[in-house]
Order: C-alpha cells, then structure tokens, then sequence
C-alpha cells in the first residue's frame, strides 16, 4: 500500500493574545487527528504559525513600548510553549512575518495583478487625526444609536443586542486617542473575487467542505461577490504592496499564505537535512503526484476567509486547491460564550498550572464529531468523564492485571492468551476506529473504545484473578488471565493513543513493547517481561478545577484593569483596586534589586506618544537611560531632579527608540492618573531597597 502524504494546517493564532482553551478545540482536533494519520503509516506533516500582522499588533505593541517585532517573537514563544504543554505536535511552527510569506504573499499578488484581477478605488475611511490613522471598526467605540449604552463597538451593542453601521455611534471616539474620527478619503485595492466565481461555485460542490459551511457560503452567490479590499494605509505592521508607497496588505491577504510560508520554510530545512519533500507536489497545480493532500482545519468563524478568498486567491496563482476545508464550532464554558468577566476565558497557561493536559484532550475527543457544532465544556461533567472513563476504565485495566503479574510472575506474561477469541474482537474493530478517526467523528471513535473498555473490565471481573490468586494451584490461570487483560488493555492505549499520546507513551514503557501502531494491534504480547506498572493517570481532584478558575478570574480582572485600552483613550478611569496577586516566596523578592534613584534628566522622546526617556543615577558610575510610560502624567521639567526608586536589575529591553535599562515604580490605573514613587527625604542615589 502507497503511504498517503499529507499536509494537515490549524488556523493560525493571532500574536495578539495568549491561547485559551477555546483554540485548543482546534489545535486539539487537529493534532489527533495528524496523529492519527501518523499511526497508519501516512507521511503527515502538521504545520502552523503566528499570524503576526495587522492593527491590533502594532497597537499592542505601541502600549507595551515594544517593538512589533519583540511583541511577535515574545508571542510566539508563549504559543509554542502552550502548544507543546498540550502535546500538540508540529512538524514546523513558523510565522507571517517572514520571508517566506512577504515572497508568497508578493507572488500570489502580482498573479493576480498581472492578470487584471486587481482594482483600485478611492474610499472613505473613518481617520484618527490626532494618531494620524485609519480606524479599522473594532477601534471606533461610542454610544448604542438604539439604547444609549456606552462603550459599545462600532457594528454591535453588547447591551441590547442592537446592529447598526460604525457611521450610526453616537458620540463616537478612536480607540486609540480618544479624539472624534473624521471621514478621509483614500485610495485602495482590490481584488475581484468575482472573476472566480464558477472555479468556486465548482470548488463548493466538490465535497471538499462540509455541506452545511458549502451551503452557506453559496448564499454569497446568488449575487455577484463583491471585490474585496486588500490594502490598508500606513501606519500599518504588515507587508508593502509592491510597487506602492504607503499602502500595506491586509492582514487576511498574507494569513493564509502563511501555510505555504510555513511548509516552504519546513522543506528547506527538511531538505537541507537530506530528507526529500517536495513542496511543489502538494501545492503545484497539475503536479502529477496523485498521492498528496492539503486539510485546513478552521474555526466556523472564519469559513468566509478559508472557502471565499483563500481558493480564489489560490486559483488566481495558479496553486492548487486544498483537498479539504474542515470546520469546527465554537467552545462554550458550562453552557455559555467564554467570557472574561466570569472567568471562563481560560488561558493554557493557566489551566495546565492546575491540570494535566490530556484529560482535556480526552474531554474534546469526546465531545468532537465532523460538524461545526458548538462543544460545551462543562468542568463537572468534565472531572467525572475523566475520572470514569481514563482512570476508572482504561487505566484501571492495566493496573488490576499488573500487581499479579509483577508479584507472582516476575513481571513477564503467559505464552497463551486464555480468550483468543476475545482478543481478536478487540482488534477487529481497528478498521472501524480508523474509518472514524478518518472522518473525525471522534465522540462517536471514543464511544466505541469506552465499549472494549468495558468489555476488558468486564473479563477481569468474571474471571475474579484476586480470588484465584489465593489457590496456589490455579496461579497459572491467574497469569493468563492478567495476560489477557493487558493484551486487551494495549490494544485499548494504541486506539486512544492519538488522543492521550503521553499516556500511552507511558503505557509503552510500561508494555516494554514497540510504538504501539495501527498495524501491531494484531499482535499480542505473549511470553514477554513488561517493566513495572506506574500509575499513569491520577484521578482529577475539584479543588484543582475551582484553583485553576481562581487564578484566571483575578488575572483576567488584572488585565482588565491594566488597560485593554490605551492609557490615554477617553475611557472612564477606574478608581478600582487591583486584586492582591498570588503569594510569592522571599527568595524570588529578594531577586528584585530596587534602588533608590535620582532622575538627573528627563525628555519627550520624538515619535512615542507615552513614553518619557528618564536618565537615572544610582550611584554607579555609569547612569542608566530608561523609557517608562508616564508621559500621560507628567512632564519633563517637573521630573529633573526628583528621587524615585528603580528596578536595576530589570534585563535591558530593545525598543524602537532605544534600550531600556531598568523601570521605574509608579502606581495608579494609568492616564493622568499616575503616581510616581519617591523615598523620604536624606536616601541617597543607589540605596537598595530591602
Ligand atoms: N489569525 C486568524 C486565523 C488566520 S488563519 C490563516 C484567527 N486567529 S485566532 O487566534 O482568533 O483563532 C485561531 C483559531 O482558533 C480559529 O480557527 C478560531 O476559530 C479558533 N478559535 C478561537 N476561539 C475559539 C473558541 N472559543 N472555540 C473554538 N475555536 C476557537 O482567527
Ligand atoms: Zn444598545
């Protein structure tokens, strides 16, 4: 049999925000399902990226003080080390941001271009005059036009429910500044989706997206599909569009090129190792390798991206088409939308401070099937599917069988099998599992394991080894009856190991046996020394779960009060106190090096709209040159002078206008509202605070 090579995306996350556990859904689905691929022998590669561009980036960045540059690497680090706490196993994870993207997404543009499938048009556009930027919508707030809530985003009200256009906002101002958008005219491009519409009409009804997202996005249809804007005006963090001065491609122009970019930059590594893969067979249209496939797995709120554009934008470059577009639904938590003021809005990082991660992994497969349906998950019935299935169930098999086989036997297994007719039920359903690990339907895939589950637990208790055992007679029995428990039992771990990998790696050792595969399901253990049984799965405990929804709920109002907005927006400032942050050790105080300071000089820096740049002395022979954003509340010449204390021994940080070399301490929620520490009078620069 031909291995089938497959090249499997997830959507790529934004470098704007942490993961939470509603992306897991779909790193999740997808990694057991590449995973799966991989244990039938199939040439699988999963790859990913951040998706680093567009406005709110370069936002985030700008209130951080950062760079874009240092905010995306510092992103993607935080996300690689989230994925891989969640066993989430990608062959490459690159980002848009690249060289590899800027050349696809350039390329696939003047494709396009060249063959008349761009336009441009004057537009207007809401413009910040005091930022001096275009305002995407998500960055115009204002009163509901229905009723008169505050706050409310330009194309819906989150109070009554009410949709109007961005234009409709009562006392509407920029997100950014504050001041009231104007309307400015401006030039921009775009693409003519339309010139597609039958290779997408035909693409539609190939079967390669699920019917009910195929049916929807054909709605579009029943009109010509209007040209779709591609550019957007500087200041933008993204890529130039070639032969342009200041226009820039919008963010979803260059997202989904990013799989390509990240496949390439995979090649040429793999490649530079003599591994031969070759990225023209998956994507090169009329490529005469029959045996590659593309699968995107995609949340269902961007199917419009992924089955509208992405295809179009593929067929004006000549590429390939996906084989495969699969969408899943929504998470909810405990039977509403993930929010940050109740806590449901749960980081990875958190949740695996708390909890381990396949439990979660398990609970998804459980829940997942091949629609795009939303998934609840209810922490409850979460602890207790868990506990009964994985712990009560499977890993329970191995650990009724393993204390008589290590006790009395040497830890080494029968020659025989004592039900062989038992045992060939289990791997009998392989091609049964596979065929719904192959279509996700893995609620249903984990239903059917549950059921061998069962079946083996069921064996055991009939054949009552913990009552034999006391007959030193019948000690032979016992030994093929535990023999045949952990036959069960191993091939129960290889069907669930695309779910709970690290389980079954344990299970593995365990098993001294081989990597368990699909194709070693037939094959039972037989006169063979196991190594000695560890627990490989403790029982879920619900203090952990009421922790873990703790320490999101005081992060989640941290980050609240810090500021989602600007420091400076004309947003009610909040004479709210921060919550106490989790107890530290002495140790790690001691860590922090605090002086007292002298601010021997202090400057607006051109260009940064927050931040003063302060000289300090701290009795050291050199001063240090720190950037804090304290512009909102003071000026310069009020500064000079002054005694504050300092972080010194903070690690310098690149910024654009410079490196920063420690932090000054000031209290307050920001704005004008900030209050910068000073010591009594008589402390002396360089002083350490203790
Ligand atoms: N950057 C875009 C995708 C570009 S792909 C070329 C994006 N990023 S995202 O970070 O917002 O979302 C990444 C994926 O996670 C998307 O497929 C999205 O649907 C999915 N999810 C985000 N929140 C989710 C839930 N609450 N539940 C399930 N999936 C969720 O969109
Ligand atoms: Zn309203």
């Amino acid at each position: 049999m031909t291995s089938r090579k497959i090249l499997v995306t997830s959507a790529l996350p934004y470098a704007n925000g942490p993961i939470h556990l509603g992306h897991l859904v779909e790193y999740i689905q997808t990694d057991i399902w590449a995973r799966f691929q991989r244990m039938r022998d199939n040439e699988c590669y999963y790859i990913c990226a951040d998706d680093a561009h567009g406005t709110p980036i370069m936002l985030r960045a700008q209130q951080e003080n950062m760079t874009p540059e240092a905010l995306i690497e510092d992103m993607s680090v935080r996300h690689q080390a989230d994925f891989a706490s969640f066993n989430i196993s990608f062959d490459n994870y690159h980002s848009t941001h690249s060289e590899e993207n800027r050349f696809f997404a350039e390329s696939i543009y003047l494709a396009a271009r060249d063959n008349d499938h761009i336009e441009t048009r004057t537009i207007e556009q809401a413009y910040d005059s005091e930022a001096d930027m275009f305002l995407p919508d998500r960055f115009i707030k204002g009163n509901c036009p229905k009723c008169g809530a505050d706050d409310q985003y330009g194309d819906n009200c989150e109070a009554c429910g009410a949709t109007y256009e961005t234009t409709d906002l009562k006392n509407a101002f920029s997100v950014v500044t504050g001041s009231t958008p104007i309307k400015k005219e401006t030039e921009h491009y775009f693409f003519k989706v339309n010139d597609f519409k039958d290779t997408l009409l035909d693409y539609l009804k190939s079967g390669a997206i699920q019917k009910e997202i195929a049916n929807k996005t054909s709605e579009w249809f029943e009109e010509d599909l209007r040209p779709w804007d591609i550019s957007r005006d500087a200041p933008y963090w993204g890529f130039k569009i070639p032969d342009t001065d200041d226009k820039y491609f919008y963010v979803w122009l260059d997202a989904p090129i990013g799989y390509l970019a990240s496949f390439k930059n995979f090649c040429d590594k793999e490649n530079a190792k003599g591994n031969d893969i070759s990225f023209d067979s998956f994507w090169k249209n009329g490529s005469i390798d029959p045996t590659t496939e593309v699968h995107h797995f995609i949340g269902k709120d961007i199917a419009y991206f992924h089955t509208l554009f992405w295809p179009a934008l593929l067929t004006a470059a000549d590429i390939k088409l996906p084989t495969a577009i699969y969408c899943h639904g929504f998470l909810t938590v405990d039977g509403k939308k993930m929010s940050k003021s109740r806590g449901t809005f749960i980081q990875a990082e958190i949740y695996i401070k708390h909890l381990p991660a396949e439990p979660l992994r398990y609970y998804y497969a459980a829940k997942l099937n091949n629609t795009a349906e939303d998934i609840d998950l209810n922490l409850e019935d979460f602890m207790q599917r868990v506990n009964s299935d994985l712990v009560g169930k499977v890993v329970n098999i191995a650990s009724r069988c393993a204390g008589f086989i290590k006790k009395k036997f040497d830890n080494t297994l029968s020659d025989k099998l004592a039900d062989e007719t038992l045992f060939k039920h289990f791997a009998d359903q392989a091609e049964t599992i596979a065929e719904l690990y192959e279509a996700r339907k893995f609620s249903q895939a984990m239903r059917e394991i549950m059921a061998l589950a069962d079946l083996a637990n069921q064996y055991i208790d009939d054949k009552k080894p913990w009552v034999l055992i006391k007959d030193e007679a019948q000690a032979n029995e016992v030994q093929d009856i535990c023999t045949q428990g952990i036959n069960l039992f191993k091939v129960i771990i290889t069907y669930l190991k695309p779910v709970i990998p690290e389980v079954a790696a344990q299970a593995e050792a365990f098993l001294n046996s081989a990597e368990l595969n699909w194709s070693s399901v037939n094959e039972p253990l037989l006169a063979h020394s196991l190594n000695t049984f560890k627990p490989l799965l403790n029982r879920l405990e619900k203090s952990a779960i009421d922790d873990m929804l703790e320490e999101n709920k005081t992060l989640a109002e941290a980050q609240q009060k810090a500021g989602a907005t600007p420091a400076n927006a004309k947003t009610k400032t909040s004479a709210n106190i921060e919550p106490i942050k989790e107890t530290i050790e002495f140790a790690d105080f001691e860590k922090v090096d605090l002086r007292v300071a002298k601010i021997v000089k202090a400057d607006h820096v051109e260009g940064a709209d927050k931040l003063l740049q302060l000289t300090l002395d701290i009795g050291q022979d050199k001063t240090r040159n720190v950037f804090a954003g304290i512009k909102s509340a003071f000026d310069p010449s009020d500064l000079e002078g002054k005694m504050t204390v300092m972080v010194a021994n903070l690690a310098p940080r690149k910024m654009r206008f410079g490196v920063s070399e420690g932090m000054v301490l000031a209290a307050g929620p920001g704005g004008k509202e900030l209050y910068l520490l000073s010591p009594n009078e008589g402390a002396k620069a360089g002083m350490r605070i203790k």
